[in-house]
């Protein structure tokens, strides 16, 4: 049996918090901050893991991935934290694998992200494109048309993604019309220039992978110019409640977006978390996909660390090995193979009030396939098993 020693003398466990509160992701990431430190107040409540309790070290790497991949040695190397829940941009992650790699920590990464990627320093409860864009592709091929014209912001998650649609685009008969990439932050003068190229080209759908700030801009000149989002709509992984916050509800109405989880949904799980969400951190703030990966994995990974009594990544791998959470989405389950997470596919449609609601859900937890081994629209799965038992 593991002691438990006394909670009011003994040393906190330390974990960091890599979440940017200021940059152009950090609407974003401040909904992933108020999860995890959600998960971490809701853990202490009930007496912190092993009788001690849980203290986050939270630090701003400002959008930044050079800041990121520096931060995180600080956590790792300074403030002697193992555990990093952390990271939005494909870009920040990448910055910060190596350092735990090369220091021994373990980073939980609860974002989307574009997959074809493996370490055993990383667990990634965010979709893997076999549970978004696959269900994304099949929902708009089905109900727009084949012609797509894509938009994304100007590194690694957009090219990839991109490269990703196309292949199911062309798989399904139908034509990429224009990849246009344009900067983080974006002028009025680059979005223009993206609003000519679809008024040009007047595509089905138009796939947007840009993030951030810039998502707002580019949804607000399209509303401006009058096109038609039930002809044309705006399609999207990373349009979250925290980019429709920033927007409005009459530039978001009718755009399209394929997650796990939205604000909306009904389930009383969900309505539990987003409920405690708002009252932690307020009745504005926009509960995003990406804030409920971060809630539920913090729960997942200090449950391991309670059952390992240690927070050595080994350890706490081996705990989580198919380790499995009643997640406000449903059931979540951690692939040990892969490090990645089985999730619940759905796609939502924005309404007149600027919230998102499920126009499909397959009902179904789909196993994680990071490297995309199946690229069929019909079969989401490595292994054909796209349903676990819950
Ligand atoms: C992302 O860059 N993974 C959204």
């Amino acid at each position: 049996m593991i002691p438990v020693p006394d909670s009011t003398t003994a040393q906190p466990w330390r974990v960091g918090v890599l979440f940017s509160q200021t940059g152009v992701t950090r609407d974003v990431e401040r909904s992933q901050l108020g999860g995890t430190l959600l998960a971490i107040d809701e853990i202490n409540a009930a007496g912190g893991v092993l009788g001690r309790k849980v203290e986050a070290v939270v630090y701003d790497p400002a959008s930044t991935p050079r800041q990121y991949g520096q931060l995180a040695a600080r956590l790792l190397d300074e403030d002697g934290v193992r555990l990093i829940f952390g990271c939005y941009m494909s870009s920040a992650r990448k910055a910060v694998l190596p350092v735990v790699e090369a220091l021994r920590g373990l980073l939980f990464y609860p974002t989307l992200y574009e997959g074809f990627e493996y370490s055993r320093h990383c667990v990634y409860t965010g979709a893997a494109p076999n549970q978004n864009a696959i269900q994304l592709a099949k929902y708009l091929l089905g109900t727009y048309g084949n012609r797509f014209l894509l938009v994304g912001s100007n590194y690694v998650f957009p090219y990839e993604s991109n490269r990703i649609m196309t292949d199911f685009v062309t798989q399904s008969d139908g034509r990429v019309l224009d990849e246009i990439y344009i900067p983080l932050e974006p002028s009025a003068a680059e979005i223009d220039k993206v609003i000519a190229r679809i008024a040009k080209t007047e595509p089905d759908v138009i796939f947007s992978t840009v993030v951030g700030a810039g998502t707002a801009s580019l949804y607000q000149a399209y509303h401006a110019a009058g096109f038609d989002p039930a002809k044309m709509p705006i399609a999207s992984l990373t349009t979250s409640e925290a980019e429709i916050a920033l927007m409005g509800a009459a530039a978001a109405a009718g755009h399209i977006t394929a997650a796990p989880f939205f604000e909306t949904l009904a389930t009383p799980a969900a309505r539990r978390f987003v409920a405690a969400f708002k009252a932690r951190n307020g009745a504005d703030a926009p509960v995003t996909a990406e804030a409920e990966a971060a809630y539920f994995q913090v729960h997942l990974a200090l449950r391991a660390l309670a059952r390992a009594g240690s927070d050595a990544p080994d350890d706490i791998l081996a705990e989580l090995r198919d380790a499995e959470f009643d997640a406000p989405q449903g059931r979540v389950r951690i692939d040990g193979e892969t490090n990645h997470t089985w999730l619940w596919p759905r796609v939502g449609r924005v309404d007149a009030q600027g919230r998102f609601q499920v126009v499909w859900n397959p009902g179904m937890r789909v196993k994680p396939d990071p490297y995309c081994v199946v690229q069929s629209l019909d079969d989401w799965s490595a292994d054909g098993l796209a349903v676990a038992p819950v």
